[in-house]
This record gives structure tokens, sequence and C-alpha cells, in this order.
């Protein structure tokens, strides 16, 4: 095995130079983002592998000769003759090995990405905080409201009139049973081992029952999956909630794919997770309205007629109970719901 095998698997681009400046390593990240093989970056000068980078080139000559690194969020490198915009660390190696630079590179749009789901995860987290306190502060008077109204249907000599009475009791139960869906993920999570296809199978009976006939449920699992510690309820919620919107936007007749894979080395919210399994829910109905699309996480967005509005929002409040998230794109005739799971170490778990 070679020394850096660890460095492998990273989605960061990493180099090696050694107190020429040339490369000694390359992992496959590297590779991708500087489109060329190590076997010609290898023992070449950065310079020589990444010609028309001369301040960048004298910027790590100064590192080395101080033995000090630097970082940089707004790099700019030409790679084959094109800008690629950056975020580096440079740190001096502190190895017995011929290596004195150690080069780390990612690309800023991905760095963006993890940036804008923290901020997205912060934003939701905010919103169901309002939302919460809101329906508490409705949901007391509702019962004062309602008893009111009892009363009052009593001393109604007209029975036409209790049509009336019947209307504020009606709704004030309507909004009682919308604050108690609005209140309730409030409980802890109940962890133990679970098998996610076992989750799935499960939300895919639901699923069936619900809509009998036409609706076709396809299964594409990797069953080598490892057991996922979590809520298994919480999880079962999620993925019903993000499954029926998929049988719904196909009215209930087309086709509904359930996949998991693995997923490796995934950021969620500045954490990074070694593991983590990925569960799509695709569709093939007409795809998430553009004009919701950037809003469908939040609570009471909704797009459907009669639509609470509250299936993703909660959804996204159990997954991220799980240190997840849900991601989705969509176009018309292909809709995918993404869950990425972590499957978190011991040594992570305490966090
Ligand atoms: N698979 C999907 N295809 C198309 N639109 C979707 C899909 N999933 C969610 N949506 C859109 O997101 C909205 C919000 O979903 P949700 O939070 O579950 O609330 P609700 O289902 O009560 O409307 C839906 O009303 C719909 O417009
Ligand atoms: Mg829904």
């Amino acid at each position: 095995m070679s020394p850096h095998a660890g460095l492998e698997l990273l989605t960061t681009a990493v180099l090696m130079l050694d107190e020429n400046l040339h490369v000694t390593y390359a992992n496959p990240a590297a590779e991708l983002l500087f489109a060329q093989g190590r076997n010609h970056m290898l023992g070449v000068a950065f310079d020589a592998a990444l010609p028309g980078n001369d301040d960048f080139m004298s910027r790590l000559a100064q590192a080395l000769e101080f033995e000090a690194g630097f970082n940089d969020n707004d790099l700019l490198l030409e790679v084959e003759g094109y800008p690629a915009h950056l975020h580096c660390v440079i740190t001096p190696a502190e190895t017995a090995g011929p290596e004195r630079l150690i080069l780390e590179f990612r690309q800023l749009e991905q760095q963006l990405k993890i940036a804008r789901e923290a901020k997205i995860l912060e934003q939701q987290q905010a919103s169901r905080e309002l939302i919460r306190n809101l329906a508490h502060e409705i949901k007391n008077p509702l019962g004062g409201i309602r008893g009111a109204a009892q009363l009052l249907e009593r001393e109604l000599a007209d029975a036409e009139q209790r049509e009336f009475t019947q209307v504020i009791i009606k709704e004030t139960d309507r909004l009682q049973s919308l604050m108690n869906r609005l209140l309730t993920p409030n409980r802890l999570p109940r962890v133990e081992s679970l098998n996610i296809h076992e989750v799935l199978e499960h939300v895919r009976t639901l699923l069936l029952a619900e809509f009998p006939g036409s609706l076709e449920v396809k299964r594409d699992y990797d069953t080598s999956l490892p057991d996922l510690t979590g809520d298994k309820e919480q999880l079962i919620q999620a993925i019903l909630n993000v499954a029926r919107n998929a049988a719904q936007a196909t009215g209930g007749l087309g086709e509904i794919r359930m996949v998991t894979r693995i997923a490796r080395q995934v950021t969620i919210a500045r954490k990074r997770f070694r593991h983590a399994i990925a569960v799509s829910i695709e569709d093939d109905g007409p795809g998430v309205p553009p004009e919701l699309a950037e809003r469908i996480f939040y609570p009471l967005v909704s797009g459907r007629q009669g639509g609470s509005g509250l299936g993703l929002s909660l959804a996204q409040s159990f997954v991220s109970q799980h240190h997840g998230i849900i991601e989705f794109e969509s176009e018309s005739g292909h809709t995918r719901f993404t869950l990425v799971l972590p499957l978190r170490t011991a040594g992570e778990m305490m966090q």
C-alpha cells in the first residue's frame, strides 16, 4: 500500500512537492482537477506540470524557504489554459519522506455549495422555530374559541343559526390539527441500528396501499450497505413524505424508483463524514415548479391543492437530526430527491 493510501479517496486534490518543488505525489482528485494523469506530474517541477502560474510558484518557493504554509480562499490558477477558481491550503510537510510541502486544492464551487447547504439548514432551523412559537400562540386560544362557540350554540333559539357556530367549531378543529402537526417533531430521536432497506420496504408497502392501482415502485438497492444508526420511525416518516410527493406528482400513475448507494467523503453543514448512505427517490412526474424550487423545504410552502406544505419541512428536520441533508434535482419527467444519511463512526457520534 502507498504511504498516502488515505488520501486516495479524498475529493480534495492533494499534491506533494519535494525540496525542488517537484511533484512527489498526486491523488486521483488532483488528476481530475488538473486534467492530467499522475505519471505526467510525478517527478516534474510544479511550474512545468502546471505552466502559467508563476505567481503561485513563487509563493510556493517562499513557503518552502520559510517553512511557513498559507491559505488562499480566492486562488486563480491556470489549468490547460483556462482559469480555475480554487481554495488552497499549503502546509509544510513533517514527514520522513522527501516531501516538503503539502498542497490541498478544492474547487470554489464545491466550497460554495457546502457553505450554501449550511446556510440553508440554519435558515430552515430558524423558520421552524418561528413557526413552532407561532403555533403555540395560536393553539392556546383555540380551545377557548371552540368552547365559547359550543356554549353559544346551545343558547341559539334558531337552529339555522347553528350553521355559523358549526363553521367556527369546524375551522377551529382544522386549525388545531394543523397546529398539532406543526408542533410534533420535537421529541428526541430514539436511535437503534437499522437496515435502510427495511425502512424502504416499509415505505413502499405504505405507498402502494395509499396509491392502489397504477403506481409502480421499483427498487435499485445496494444490498452491501452497512446498517445505519438512526430513529426508524423518523426515517420512515421522512422517506414516506418524499415518496408520497413523488407519487402525487405522477398523479399516482407513474413510476417511482427507490435507489440506495454508498456516498464517500460527504460534507454536510461543514462537517465531514467518510461515508454516507444516499437514498434517492426518483419519479417521472412533471417536476418541481421552478417558482417553488428555492422554498419547498420551508414549512407551509405547497404547490398542491389542499397541500399543507409540511411534508418536506418535517422530512428535512428528521434527516438533519441524523446529521444528514435532503437535496433534489428536478426537470420535467425526471425528479430525484436524495436523502444523504452519514454513517457516523463512534468518534463522530460524540459530536
Ligand atoms: N417529486 C416532486 N415532484 C414535483 N413537485 C414536488 C415533488 N416533491 C415536492 N414537490 C413540490 O413541493 C411542494 C412541497 O411539498 P411538501 O412540503 O411535501 O408539502 P405538500 O405535499 O403538502 O404540498 C409540493 O406541493 C410540490 O409542489
Ligand atoms: Mg407532501
